[in-house]
C-alpha cells in the first residue's frame, strides 16, 4: 500500500474538481481532500450520491463543497463550456482536477461487445478524460503548478481476458497521460500523473466480479494516500508518471 503521512492543512485553499465523487474511491478522495482544507467541487451522474458527500463535508466541518451533475457519457461542447464558465465566475481557477469517473460493465468475450457497450465504455473512462482536461485547462493554468490525476486500472498497464474496451480505454487514459505530459513538460503549466488504485470494494469492481467477497479486498478509503500525496506541495516534481495506490 502507497503510504504518506500528509502535514495539517496540506490542501489548505486549493480548489479541486473530482469526478466520479458521489461514490467509491471518488467519495473517499473527496472527503480526505475537504479533510485537507480542500474546496471539492463534485462531479458524478446521480445528484443524490453527491449531496449525501456535500453533506458528510459540511457535517466533518470541511469547507463548502460544490456539486456539478454531469452525464459524461453525454456530455458535449455545451456542457463543458458551462461547467468550466460556472468553475470561473465561483472560483477563478482550480489548482486540481481528478479524473477518476469510471465504468467497466460486465466482463465478456470482444466479439460479444456491442457498438453501443465499446462506445459508453470508451467515452466514460477515455473521451470523457480528454474532455474534462482539454475544457478546464485554462482554468488549470490559473493555479499555480495545478495537478491532474487520472485514476487508470491495472488494465491501463497490462491486458486482461474480457474486458477490452475497459482495458483498451484504461491504456488510452495512460497514453493520454504521457501525450500531455510530453507536450507540457518544458512548460510549468500542469503536472499530469495516473494512479492504478489496484482491486478495491466498490460497485465498479462488484459489476466485473459479482462472485468476489467484497470483504476481502481493501476499502476505498484505503487508497486515498497516493491521491493525497499528488495533489499537495510534497509532489511537485512528480510529472508523467505512473503510480500505483497499492
Ligand atoms: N474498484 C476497483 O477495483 C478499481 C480498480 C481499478 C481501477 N478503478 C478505477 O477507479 C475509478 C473509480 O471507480 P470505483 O471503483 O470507485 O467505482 P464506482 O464506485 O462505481 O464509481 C464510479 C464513479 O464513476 C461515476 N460515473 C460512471 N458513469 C458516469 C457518467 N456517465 N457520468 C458521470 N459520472 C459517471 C459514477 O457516478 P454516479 O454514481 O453518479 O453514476 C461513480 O461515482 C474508475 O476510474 C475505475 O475504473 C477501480
Amino acid at each position: 500500500m502507497f503510504t504518506y503521512d500528509p502535514p495539517a492543512n496540506l490542501l489548505q485553499d486549493k480548489i479541486i474538481l473530482v469526478t466520479g465523487a458521489g461514490s467509491g474511491i471518488g467519495r473517499a478522495i473527496s472527503l480526505a481532500y475537504a479533510r485537507a482544507g480542500a474546496t471539492v467541487i463534485l462531479l458524478g451522474r446521480n445528484v443524490e450520491r453527491l449531496e449525501a458527500v456535500y453533506d458528510e463535508i459540511e457535517a466533518s466541518g470541511g469547507p463548502e463543497p460544490a456539486i456539478t451533475p454531469v452525464d459524461l457519457e453525454s456530455a458535449g461542447d455545451a456542457h463543458y463550456t458551462e461547467l468550466v464558465n460556472g468553475i470561473h465566475q465561483e472560483f477563478g481557477r482550480l489548482d486540481g482536477l481528478v479524473n477518476n469517473a469510471g465504468y467497466m460493465g460486465p466482463m465478456m468475450p470482444f466479439q460479444s461487445i456491442t457498438l453501443e457497450q465499446w462506445q459508453k465504455i470508451m467515452q466514460i473512462n477515455l473521451g470523457a478524460s480528454f474532455a474534462m482536461t482539454k475544457y478546464c485547462f485554462p482554468l488549470l493554468r490559473n493555479a499555480d503548478r495545478a495537478s491532474v490525476i487520472f485514476s487508470t486500472s491495472t488494465a491501463g498497464r497490462q491486458a486482461f481476458a474480457y474486458s477490452a474496451a475497459y482495458t483498451s480505454a484504461k491504456h488510452g487514459v495512460e497514453a493520454l497521460m504521457r501525450v500531455m505530459f510530453l507536450e507540457l513538460e518544458n512548460t510549468s503549466a500542469i503536472r499530469v500523473n495516473t494512479v492504478n488504485p489496484g482491486p478495491c470494494a466498490t460497485a465498479l469492481r462488484r459489476s466485473a466480479f459479482p462472485n468476489e467477497d467484497p470483504s476481502t479486498l481493501p476499502q476505498p478509503g484505503d487508497l486515498v494516500p497516493v491521491y493525497l500525496y499528488l495533489m499537495g506541495a510534497d509532489s511537485l516534481h512528480e510529472n508523467g508518471k505512473a503510480f500505483s495506490a497499492q
